[in-house]
């Protein structure tokens, strides 16, 4: 039975471990200057842009934006969720995870998962055995044996065969388990009958080997051909994808991951010796998909059919794929030749010609651009703005990092003569904004947040000032009291403590931008610095505020409360 982690326990370990020691035990670290380096663990390189600082206790690569504390550090690191980092965190310091008292409602609900899981396991060897005992099951045996699969590896995937019978799990099994598992269909009358009947049957593991659900095909022509598991309370078919339990048993960290469409293709490709394929469960690929695998692999391949079918579900997991491309991921592009799918495919050409179409699948940045540039005629000025638009659109969904810049300075390399309209100037003052904050130019209330962010103890310096925000106007003005407020609240010890209450924020990738800006000032000098530049800032503020009140008198006029603030404003200046 385990209930939540306390909040205050992942504090206390963030300011217990030293990200150093952390990072150190994984990734040998040299020091250089107040930063530790190594080569990024996380993309390849030949010499280090990845730098841990301790006072922040913040790693940060320069080169593919990989960035976080401790906990992120491991759930990137060894692939891990955020319970399970937590848990390797605190054995690492030592110390127990405890766990908030849950109530007896939670308790009982772990309990029959446990029984959920427990029902699946036995039907799953109920039906192995039956694919290798019953008479019917030879049936089964012969139709893989003509689809050319193996003893060993239909062990391996643990197939089995489900009788062509109304009963054959109700009379064996608890009848409720069953329901709850989606392994029967309920009738009126409380009667019930067996969900999967004369059909090949193919368990879905999930990573920690508990089956979650099934599919299962029919023998001949009768539709529908693959039937598979309801959502229940274990089998979340947009979160899982079958085949990934096999795969990490071969081995744990792939240097890619296949995602194809069936169940035999994951078999079919695993017999001929490729084991990184996953199927997705007959839906599309979600963002859940990737972010799974993206946790055992940085590289994913798409496996698409050539045909015009095939193209468009391509493009339609690009589009959803775009959010999750952070640095250091890879996706590419492989489009099948007509009339195949990996299985027959593989089956014809072979590992050796199969695992060459993998590796020289396109990259996802060309079948981006070469999937809007086929209609669109790029000799006419219409064309290219329409490009423009068009890819501006997805290109914004992709998040901060090296991924995004590269694919923006393609476009802007596609359309680069038009860049006098309207709208390519937009692009370029953003160009300029990106640019500033690439190389340190920051905006004065920037580079406050940014030293705040990076010291935040500096938030007494900020509390003594009493400020009032109806007095001051610069851009960013909300961000920044948000900013503030969540420091002031947390008041936590160093950055790596702070970017945990930053974790999944709508204002983390910002945060986390500013936080790993260097800006090279010496430790003693910080202090002063940041004073200067927050007086600065209030200055700025309260000027260009009474600026905005001033013209707005010389235009529409004011009414009696803008009045008073601007004579009170100009008091105070
Ligand atoms: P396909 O129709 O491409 O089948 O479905 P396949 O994988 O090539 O199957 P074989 O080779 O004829 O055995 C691809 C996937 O779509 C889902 C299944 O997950 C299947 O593996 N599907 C297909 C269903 O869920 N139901 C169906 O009726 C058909
Ligand atoms: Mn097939």
């Amino acid at each position: 039975m385990s209930g939540r982690i306390p909040r205050e326990f992942i504090d206390e370990l963030l300011v217990r471990v030293d990200i150093v020691d952390l990072i150190d035990s994984h990734v040998p670290l040299k020091k250089t200057g107040t930063n530790y380096v190594a080569r990024c663990p996380f993309h390849t390189e030949k010499t280090p842009s990845f730098s841990v600082n301790r006072s922040k206790q913040f790693f940060h690569c320069f080169g593919c934006g990989a960035s976080g504390n401790a906990i992120s550090f491991l759930m990137d690191f060894s692939h891990l969720d955020f319970v399970e980092a937590v848990e390797d965190l605190a054995t690492f310091a030592g110390v127990d995870v405890p766990r908030e008292p849950v109530s007896h409602d939670a308790g009982s609900k772990k309990e029959d998962l446990s029984s959920l899981y427990l029902v699946m396991e036995q039907v799953a060897a109920f039906y192995a055995q039956q694919l290798r005992t019953s008479d019917e099951g030879k049936k089964a045996v012969e139709y893989l044996k003509n689809r050319g699969v193996s003893g060993d590896c239909a062990a391996n995937f643990m197939l089995g065969y489900a009788p062509d019978d109304w009963k054959a799990l109700a009379g064996r099994f608890n009848q409720k388990l069953l329901t709850e598992a989606g392994l029967l269909v309920s009738k009126e009358h409380g009667q019930a009958y067996d969900r999967f009947r004369g059909r090949i049957m193919f368990p879905i593991r999930d990573k920690r080997a508990r089956i979650i659900g099934f599919g299962g095909r029919v023998l001949d022509d009768s539709l529908p051909k693959y039937l598979n598991s309801p959502e229940t309370s274990l089998f979340h078919k947009g979160k899982e994808v079958y085949g990934l339990f096999e795969l990490l048993e071969k081995n744990p960290k792939p240097q890619r991951i296949l995602i194809v469409e069936g169940y035999m293709d994951v078999i079919a490709l695993a017999q001929f010796g490729i084991y990184y394929a996953v199927a997705t469960l007959g839906t599309a690929t979600s963002q859940a998909h990737l972010d799974l695998l993206f946790r055992f692999s940085s590289e994913l391949v798409f496996c698409f059919d050539g045909d015009r079918a095939g193209r468009e579900a391509a493009w339609r997991a690009i589009a959803s794929v775009f959010p999750s491309l952070k640095g250091g991921r890879q996706i590419r592009i492989m489009l099948l030749p007509q009339n195949h799918d990996p299985d027959s495919l593989v089956r014809e050409e072979g590992l050796d010609k199969f695992t060459e179409r993998v590796q020289s699948a396109q990259v996802l940045s060309d079948f981006f651009f070469e999937h809007f540039s086929k209609d669109l005629k790029l000799s006419e000025m219409e064309g290219r703005s329409k490009l423009r638009d068009e890819v501006v659109t997805h290109l914004k969904q992709l998040p901060i990092g090296a991924f995004r810049e590269m694919m923006f300075e393609k476009l802007s390399g596609l359309a680069k003569q038009y860049i006098l309209d309207n709208e390519a100037i937009l692009a370029q003052k953003k160009q300029v904004k990106k640019h500033q904050l690439q190389t340190g130019r920051l905006s004065i209330p920037s580079f406050v947040i940014a030293l705040l962010l990076q010291n935040p103890k500096f938030i007494e310096i900020v509390e003594q000032k009493e400020i009032d925000w109806d007095q001051l106007e610069f851009e960013g003005v909300e961000r920044f009291k948000n900013i503030l407020n969540m420091i002031a609240d947390k008041k936590p010890t160093n950055y790596g403590m702070l970017l945990e209450a930053y974790r999944d924020h709508a204002d983390e990738v910002i945060v986390k931008k500013l936080a790993s800006f260097d800006f090279m000032i010496p430790d003693d000098g910080t202090e002063t610095e940041f004073c200067d530049a927050l007086d600065g800032m209030l200055k700025q503020g309260r000027e260009a505020a009474i600026a905005k009140l001033q013209a707005k008198a010389d235009s529409y006029g004011l009414n009696i409360q803008e009045q008073e603030m601007l004579v009170k404003m100009l008091a105070n200046k």
